[in-house]
């Protein structure tokens, strides 16, 4: 790595799910030291900003115009935050900040980067249902703004058979309000019926909701984008438990004779 040319900085923030409680130290100091806050405007409303702290908040989808401004910002000699919900390398911006490095002027290299790590929906939800992701997972992005929708409904069916809980992030938008159903349909024709679907929308915020079903029963119609999903693999199970909630989780073992 050559020489750091200015006196700049650009730290990347994961702020978690959404609870205070579940912001690192990390994350605090740096959120304590920036003076200058990028970021999708939701995530900028969660901060509690101080005096000489200015705001910079932008519109979803335009990550790039926004990894820009703040390294240009930063490559001035500014203290910079680039805000994300739950981690900043999880479908977000510490992502779209090194793509902007990647492709843009040279001086940009010359910059500190710091990517602070943030608890992700999937740990999030998980934590509040017991154990589901306690054998092998995988993590797909329903959205189509990045690639096609024939690649992520491959994806899901391979990932499906290969035996691994799937959790779904950008399940469902205005724009995009058929491609949860597809995506429940193509799993119906690889998963049983009775395959555990969680549904965890806004985990760890005020009004957080979480709920259990089937893949048979799971109605699309019920997740938002606030919404993350859980679809458990054939070995996923529910614990009845009186007075509570049933426990889901998946064995740590795999047996194969079993199957
Ligand atoms: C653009 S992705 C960003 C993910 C984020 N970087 C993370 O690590 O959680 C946004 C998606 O994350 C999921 N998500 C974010 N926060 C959530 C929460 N508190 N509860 C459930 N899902 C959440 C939803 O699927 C949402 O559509």
């Amino acid at each position: 790595m050559s020489a750091r040319q200015t006196e700049g900085r650009l730290a990347v923030i994961g702020i978690g799910p959404g609870s205070a409680e579940l912001l690192t130290l990390d994350a605090r100091t740096e959120l304590n030291r920036a003076r200058h806050f990028f970021g999708y405007k939701p995530y900028l409303d969660r901060l509690a900003l101080q005096e000489g702290q200015t705001l910079h908040a932008s519109d979803n989808r335009e990550e790039i115009n926004r990894a820009s401004a703040a390294l240009e910002l930063a490559s001035k000699g500014h203290e910079v935050a680039m805000v994300s919900g739950g981690d900043p390398g999880v479908f977000a911006m510490a992502a779209a900040v090194c793509e902007a490095i990647d492709k843009g002027p040279d001086h940009w290299r010359a910059l500190e980067l710091v990517v602070v790590p943030g608890i992700t929906a999937v740990l999030a939800v998980a934590a509040r249902i017991g154990a589901p992701l306690g054998h092998d997972f995988c993590v797909l992005s329903l959205s189509d703004n990045l690639k096609p929708f024939k690649v992520i409904k491959q994806r899901v069916v391979a990932c499906a058979r290969a035996g691994l809980v799937l959790a779904f992030y950008n399940p469902i938008s205005k724009a995009r309000p058929t491609q949860l159903g597809e995506v429940f349909a193509v799993l119906r024709e690889t998963l049983p019926p009775e395959t555990l679907v969680i549904f965890g929308r806004a985990a760890f915020r005020t009004d957080e909701k979480i709920w259990v079903t089937s893949l048979e029963k799971a109605d699309p119609a019920t997740a938002d984008m606030a919404t993350c999903i859980i679809v458990g693999s054939r070995e996923t199970r529910a614990v009845e438990r009186s007075g509570q909630g049933a426990l889901i989780y998946t064995p740590r073992f795999f047996e194969e004779e079993s199957k």
